[in-house]
């Protein structure tokens, strides 16, 4: 893109003042500045602009929420289910999508967050977990598994140096497939696009739900139907339980002909940080918990379970046509009111000390309001879900080694290997994904 094109696409809509430092620009910063202006999609710009004065909100939701039917499988359903999603598995119709393009911020941790090191014993990271489960599906299942892998800008060149450092965990690089999401621009209350250097526009990634655009921009659909994909598993890198490709989950969501299906666990407390499903006006949603009401979150059925009982994970199943058909809409735009760094008229760069502009983000789960069919699958969190998101307190990384470590102990203790109290234990999801495998190792279990 030239200056000229720049400066003719910025007018147009409003934004000339991004171009104000030019002259006093050296030639690697007006390149990187007129790249940036190159990546701004100005349709989308407007709906952000929209949103800012209250045009573009999304009309009121129409209709109650009501807690929608949630499966618990049990028995010959269950074994149903297995059996259901094992023969989509070993059809190598089922690929892996994980959503890593925020940073460890909360965590305080500098870096992709995937790179946090989590192994009690090893000291491995999230991504050699979910790298090596995905591996153990492979050779269990005896055919690829593709895993897509979505970063941001930010922490692209980190996440894939990551994986060549550790040789892509044992998987075939072929099979990891990185992608990156969209970035927007940020904006100030009254539409402008911020500028955190004379020559730097603010950028920010657009959500989790930027995947669907980012996997038809990066060709990722093309790659899924050149290999015969036609189910995605969906998670979040934050997860180390995390049952990838679940067949249970992959069968339920296969028998029942769904386009979107979720797993749910039952809140740990009435408030936790968890999205939580409803079905409203005949359409399924998910209401963040940031918005959940107190009444909400305390409402109790008859029999004294909370009536909103089960909360998302974000671990969910795709129809991968339905998230091809979905990448041709503009999903819904979430606002954040931020402290951004800005510069002044002169060009000094100004850090704020309250809010003073805006991020955009879309929401994956925004597309569950479009979805024709739509299953909810109850599971055990002990078992799956034990997230690091804080330092320290409630799910932390300390939090989170106590719930593997317990994890593989039930599953030695399965396989009918009893370990001493304060022993660390930590087992390679290649060597034994489950107590299944455990108890087919027996030989080398007696050696331990
Ligand atoms: C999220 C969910 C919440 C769910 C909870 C379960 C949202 C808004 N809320 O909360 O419903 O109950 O997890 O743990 O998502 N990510 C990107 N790109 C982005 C932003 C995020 O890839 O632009 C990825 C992150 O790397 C992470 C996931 O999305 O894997 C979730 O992001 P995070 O900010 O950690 O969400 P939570 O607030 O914890």
């Amino acid at each position: 893109m030239t200056y000229e094109q720049a400066k003719a696409a910025l007018e147009k809509n409003g934004q000339g003042h991004v171009l104000q430092f030019w002259k006093k620009l050296s030639a690697a910063e007006r390149k990187a500045l007129l790249a940036q202006v190159e990546t701004i999609d100005f349709k989308e710009l407007a709906r952000c602009k929209a949103m800012l004065s209250g045009e573009g909100a999304a009309s009121a939701k129409k209709g109650k929420p009501t807690a929608p039917k949630v499966h618990e499988l049990k028995g010959a359903a269950l074994k149903r289910a297995i059996e259901a999603g094992e023969k989509e598995l070993a059809a190598g119709h089922v690929g892996v999508l994980l959503v890593a393009g925020g940073q460890g911020s909360r965590l305080g941790f500098d870096g992709p967050k995937g790179a946090y090191l989590i192994g009690p014993v090893t000291g491995a990271s999230l991504f050699y977990f979910h790298a090596r489960k995905i591996l153990a599906l492979t050779l269990r299942y005896k055919t690829p598994i593709p895993f897509y892998v979505m970063t941001s800008a930010a922490n692209y060149a980190a996440t894939v140096s990551h994986f060549e450092e550790n040789d892509y965990f044992g998987l075939d690089p072929a099979d990891v497939i990185f992608f990156k999401q969209g970035m927007w621009p940020g904006m100030t209350p009254d539409g402008k696009i911020i500028l955190d250097a004379p020559g730097r526009i603010f950028m920010s990634p657009d959500g989790h739900g930027g995947m669907i655009a980012a996997l038809k921009a990066n060709g990722c659909f093309d790659n899924m139907r050149a290999r015969g994909v036609k189910t995605l598993f969906y998670f979040q890198v934050d997860n180390p339980l995390v049952e990838i490709a679940d067949p249970a989950f992959i069968g339920l969501h296969t028998l029942e002909k769904s386009q979107y299906s979720l797993k749910l666990t039952a809140k740990r407390e009435p408030t936790e940080g968890l999205g939580m499903v409803v079905k409203r006006d005949g359409h399924f949603d998910m209401i963040e918990y940031t918005e959940m009401t107190d009444e909400m979150n305390n409402r109790r059925r008859a029999d004294g379970e909370l009536y909103f009982k089960y909360g998302s994970p974000a671990i969910h199943v795709f129809d991968r046509a339905f998230l091809e058909k979905e990448a041709a809409k503009a999903m819904p735009l979430h606002l954040a009111h931020k402290k951004i760094p800005c510069v002044d008229a002169s060009g000094k760069v100004v850090k704020p000390t309250e809010p003073n502009g805006y991020k955009f983000e879309k929401f994956i789960f925004d597309a569950l309001a479009d979805a024709k069919g739509v299953s909810c699958l109850a599971f055990d969190r002990r078992e799956e879900f034990s997230p690091v998101k804080n330092a320290e307190g409630k799910d932390s990384p300390a939090t989170c080694q106590a719930d593997l470590q317990a994890k593989w102990r039930r599953q030695l203790a399965e396989a009918g290997v009893t370990v001493a109290e304060g022993v660390p234990v930590e087992i390679d999801p290649v060597y034994a994904l489950d107590a299944r495998d455990l108890a087919s190792t027996g030989l080398l279990l007696q050696g331990c």
